[in-house]
């Protein structure tokens, strides 16, 4: 089951040696062993998935799950160096689908997206889903709920409750210019309204320590999809501690 304490999704891209993805893991769970108010999930590269898993399995936290970064639109097949979500089962409980890396450099449209929703879907694996608009010009709550409305069309509203939206406007990813969080919060509101409640909205796009709270903040922000900041152990546990309220569970 999706939590319902601020969650907050670590995409590392394809930045991580193994020590790195290691390490940061490490330095996460330490750190989340205070913190029982906040949901953490890591993304690491295809490769790591499995070190990563059985460096944490040691000592597991049920707040600290694990997440793919893409799967294959195909089950299985003659697909040459695909992955598919049934490889990846046993090893994740997310995937982010639709990033606008895949779609601006793998040419991904919203119908692989889509397909990719239900294949993650059948598979029992969470789908982070990424929308957003590519200019600032361009931006206006109804084009994104529009977009993901399309993105999710298929998708049976039972479903809802097991997908994390993450709304990400693809001109605040990796510049440093992170979106207005009032505006944030007002497209939460409206993917909810219009979608459904069941939803949780994240927000994605230049989240550092600095501005983290400013969107966790919002009562439609349900948590965050950190990118570059997630690749600083220190950075990114000072982002998770900001969702947990700043305060360690004494109870
Ligand atoms: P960023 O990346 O935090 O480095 O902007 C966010 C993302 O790609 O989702």
């Amino acid at each position: 089951m999706i939590s319902e304490h601020p969650i907050i999704v670590a995409n590392w891209k394809m930045n991580t040696t193994l020590a790195d993805a290691i390490i940061i893991a490490s330095s996460v769970r330490k750190a989340l062993e205070e913190m029982h108010h906040v949901e953490v999930i890591l993304c690491p590269e295809f490769v790591w998935l499995y070190p990563v898993k059985e460096k944490l399995s040691k000592f597991p936290l049920s707040n600290l799950k694990i997440g793919a970064q893409n799967i294959s639109q195909f089950d299985n097949g003659s697909y040459t160096g695909e992955i598919s979500a049934q490889m990846i089962k046993n090893l994740v409980q997310f995937v982010i689908l639709g990033h606008s890396e895949r779609i601006s450099n793998f040419d991904e449209d919203e119908n692989t997206t889509n397909k990719k929703i239900k294949l993650a879907l059948d598979h029992d694996i969470y789908p982070i889903v990424c929308v957003g608009e590519r200019t600032k010009s361009e931006t206006s709550v109804t084009f994104v709920v529009n977009k993901l409305k399309r993105i999710l069309k298929t998708i049976s509203h039972e479903e809802y409750q097991n997908i994390l939206i993450a709304y990400e406007p693809i001109w605040a990813i990796g510049t440093d210019k992170e979106a207005e969080s009032d505006y944030v919060d007002e497209v939460a509101k409206k993917i909810k309204e219009e979608l459904s409640d069941d939803l949780k909205v994240l927000y994605g796009g230049s989240v550092d320590s600095e501005n983290a709270s400013n969107y966790l903040i919002h009562r439609h922000i349900d948590g965050l999809l950190v990118g570059r900041a997630s690749l600083k152990a220190r950075e990114f546990v000072e982002i998770c501690s900001l969702a947990n309220g700043g305060c360690d569970d004494i109870g």
